[in-house]
């Protein structure tokens, strides 16, 4: 293995003992509880770089206390998914988009870069191994959690000198419990997500760890889900941490611009795709709060939803934002949403022609 950069000849696949139980009833899978038998793992030492990639069987890692990932939370991830298709094959949903915005997280926070040719065969072998995992009810998928961490144990606030690279894979249903129904959310002005210059744009945990105290002041509320504002003027949609965001706004579809503050969705851009492919006219611009609850009120504002690999396309049937509460669609999940939801998935769950070549077969 080259240093610095893997090549599939040098995964080992190391024998499995014992296999879990697995979920038979597969709507009580929730989102990321069970864990299938085997995980992929790449150990990183600075100066020999990327060395010992293993697909092994799944199990807890002994790291040192002060390993730089518990102090400094150097650490990214990643999200995409494995479905089963009609004819009992299994597809990936652009994963290549995936591994590159994985490596763009890493430069930002000066981890090692991957091999994008590497961890997708990785993946795939991974996938091909844990298959019976993959499940098939609708709405279920096999989700694929690519993850970096900072191993190094020192106390000193700097890059680390060692990581680890690992794969782990969770047969799931919908992130959201109720399915396919519009969500409730709660628009955040006391607390910001990202600014500009941040990490906004990085699949990194810290983001998520920041997202937490908003999140459950509106799951006290009734909430689903917390849609951020922009950190300077708390004035325009940005987007939901889990989801981007998107509105059918006066006809055409208006969606936050990628400024660094937002994640670069691969659900957005294949929503783009789509929704062009509909007809619809796409306006990446900054939309103010002002005009989602107004225009929810004139009628302008005619539906709602966020994208995201867990999510999918969520509907969005409500929006709060201090003591002003706006309904959108009466509550319902609104025309083109469906149409939108039902083409994605169709094309992931390889019911509808794959026109765009985004689905990679194990
Ligand atoms: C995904 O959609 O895959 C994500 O990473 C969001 C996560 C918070 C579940």
């Amino acid at each position: 293995m080259t240093p610095g950069k893997g090549t599939a000849m040098d995964l080992q696949i190391l024998p499995l003992e014992n296999q879990k139980e697995k979920i038979t009833d597969e709507s009580k899978l929730g989102f990321g509880k069970y864990f299938t038998d085997r995980m992929m793992v790449v150990e990183y030492d600075r100066g020999r770089g990327w060395h010992s990639a293993r697909i092994q069987p799944y199990q807890p890692f002994s790291l040192d206390p002060a390993a730089l990932v518990f102090h400094y939370a150097q650490e990214i991830f990643e999200g995409l998914k494995a479905y089963r298709h009609p004819d009992g094959s299994i597809g990936l949903f652009r994963p290549e988009e995936n591994i590159e915005r994985f490596n763009r997280s890493a430069r930002r926070m000066c981890m090692p870069e991957l091999d994008t040719d590497f961890v997708l065969e990785a993946l795939k072998e991974l996938v091909r191994l844990e298959a019976d995992w993959v499940p098939s009810s609708p709405g279920t998928s096999l989700y694929i959690r690519p993850t970096m961490i900072a191993t190094e144990p020192v106390l000193g606030v700097k890059p680390s000198d060692k990581y680890l690279f690992y794969i782990i894979l969770t047969p799931v249903g919908p992130y959201y419990a109720r399915g396919f129904e519009p969500v409730k959310i709660w628009i955040s002005d006391d607390y910001v997500r990202a600014a500009h210059g941040g990490t906004g744009e990085a699949k990194t945990g810290g983001n998520y760890a920041a997202s937490l105290f908003a999140s459950t002041l509106a799951a006290q509320k009734g909430y689903d889900q917390v849609l951020w504002l922009d950190a300077e003027e708390h004035k325009y949609v940005e987007e939901v941490g889990s989801m981007n965001m998107f509105f059918l706004y006066d006809g055409k579809i208006v969606t936050s611009p990628l400024s660094g503050t937002i994640l670069d969705g691969i659900t957005r851009k294949s929503a783009f795709a789509l929704l062009k492919e509909m007809g619809f006219e796409i306006e990446e611009r900054a939309l103010t709060i002002a005009e989602v609850l107004d225009g929810a009120e004139s009628g302008k504002l005619q539906e709602a939803f966020g994208t995201g690999t867990a999510a999918v396309v969520s509907p969005v049937g409500q929006f709060t934002y201090k003591d002003r509460t706006v309904q959108i669609s009466g509550n319902k999940v609104g025309e083109t949403t469906l149409r939108l939801y039902n083409r994605l998935t169709g094309i992931q769950y390889g019911t509808e022609e794959d026109t765009h070549g985004w689905v990679r077969k194990i």
